[in-house]
């Protein structure tokens, strides 16, 4: 890794500009924080958005010619797996965060499911420390509770003094009802959040993809819908019942968005997340038996799929993120019922959701940018990456017509695991500005 003054060297094909003086001219602004949708210029200033607005003539300093592209708040990934420590052949921080930034996202939030298991704060900070020189703020999410081993509470004051804001055992679910309880309650009163994976593990033990029509044809043991709607209905009663604050994970089925939709209504302080797979494929995918579409909580049927585009539009659904979870190939490729769940996503999640809600019509852009943006940012009680003189520069830019094909050899992921090889798409990340550097792609 370079020192903090170079940064870390930018992927082939791109190149990291100075953000000491810099326009970035002609670019369509879109910022949900301020509700601005126009064409317009901006000036950075050592690192810092020193003007919105028209660049004077005569303008001396670096040059982004930004037409026909898109430039927005610096898209934030919520719930992603790095890897590290423990499994760094899948991903590390720098792998992930540079394929986070090739992806157009300027945060992200890695998970504890690692080895040791992300549950103090001497790890929160090795792995802050890990991102150093890059583009891409991580916020670290530990652990509910000691060793993820859901019998203890993790020592979540001292986590959220070292800068910890959410908490998850993600990849299992807080199985005890009591121990759910008690961490809503002490998470109340450090204004911090938990982030559920619900699962209740006796109806989905062994399953591999949803049961259903198909999984009875392909013969595959099936993870029922009730087995991740009887978990969220549990978290609402007891988010009801201690004034917690609970966000759910990769949020997969119609009746999950309804007890969402419903416990909204009443009031109680949920929000929810659904990934880009979940938002764009089914389980018939899963007739291939390519385990690239394993993944927990499987996909579901079509009409889950609309379920989750309605939520997302209406705001039942708050956030976009990936559960980027890379696995190595000979992991994956082996028997189906054998191959560990998950499927990458930080390269594709914008192309994905471009092509196929935003070009269908079936989600605006602003909403788009929203739920990856101001949505995940105002979850984790992290600031805004508004667009405003002033603020650091902390911006994504996109270009919506650009077709590319998705090529798992070609991401910049240390794991190939994704669903999306060899589909075309239409809208890719241009460059991002964070953390006071700045990279974009040249060609
Ligand atoms: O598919 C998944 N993979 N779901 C999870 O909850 C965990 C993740 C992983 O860590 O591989």
């Amino acid at each position: 890794m370079n020192s903090r003054s170079t940064g870390v060297t930018p992927p082939n094909g791109w190149r990291a500009f100075s953000v000491k003086k810099l326009a970035i001219k002609g670019g369509r602004i879109i910022d949900p924080n301020s509700g601005v949708d126009k064409k317009t210029d901006l000036i950075i200033q050592n690192g810092k958005i020193k003007g919105v607005g028209r660049l004077p003539d005569g303008w001396e300093g670096e040059l982004i010619d930004a037409a026909g592209w898109v430039v927005c708040p610096g898209l934030f990934d919520m719930h992603v797996h790095l890897r590290e420590p423990g499994y760094e052949y899948k991903e590390t921080i720098q792998t992930g965060c540079i394929a986070a930034a090739v992806g157009g996202f300027t945060g992200v939030a890695p998970m504890p499911n690692t080895d040791p298991p992300i549950d103090n704060p001497g790890l929160v900070r090795f792995l802050r420390a890990q991102a150093t020189g890059l583009p891409v703020e991580v916020h670290p999410i530990p652990a509910v509770t000691r060793g993820r081993e859901g019998k203890i509470l993790a020592e979540l004051a001292e986590l959220h003094d070292a800068g910890a804001t959410a908490f998850s055992d993600d990849g299992s679910p807080v199985v005890s009802s009591g121990l759910m309880r008690r961490a809503l309650e002490y998470t109340r009163m450090l204004n911090a959040v938990i982030i559920e994976h619900c699962e209740e593990p006796t109806l989905t033990n062994g399953g591999v993809m949803h049961e259903g029509r198909v999984s009875a044809a392909l013969g595959l043991p099936g993870w029922p819908s009730i087995g991740e709607e009887i978990a969220v209905e549990r978290n609402l009663r007891l988010v009801e019942f201690t004034g917690g604050r609970l966000h759910i994970a990769h949020v997969s089925t119609a009746g999950s968005v309804d007890l969402i939709r419903q416990a909204k209504a009443r009031g109680l302080n949920v929000t929810a997340e659904a990934t880009p797979h979940h938002l764009t494929l089914d389980c018939t995918a899963l007739e291939s038996y390519n385990p690239d579409f394993k993944v927990n909580p499987p996909l579901r049927t079509a009409e889950d799929v609309e379920a989750l585009i309605e939520g997302l539009t209406d705001g039942t659904i708050d956030a976009i993120a990936t559960d980027h979870a890379p696995h190595a190939r000979d992991e994956k490729e082996v028997e189906f019922t054998e191959a560990p769940f998950g499927m990458i996503g930080l390269e594709t999640a914008l192309g994905v959701l471009l092509t196929r809600l935003v070009a269908e019509g079936r989600v605006s852009l602003t909403r788009m940018i929203e739920a990856l943006t101001v949505a995940p940012r105002r979850i984790l009680n992290l600031p805004q990456a508004a667009i405003e003189p002033g603020r650091p520069a902390n911006l994504t830019m996109f270009d919506p017509d650009e077709s590319w094909t998705v090529d798992r050899y070609r991401l910049h992921s240390r794991s190939q695991n994704t669903p999306y090889h060899g589909w075309e798409l239409t809208g890719r990340a241009r460059g991002v500005m964070g953390c006071g550097l700045a990279w974009l792609r040249q060609d």
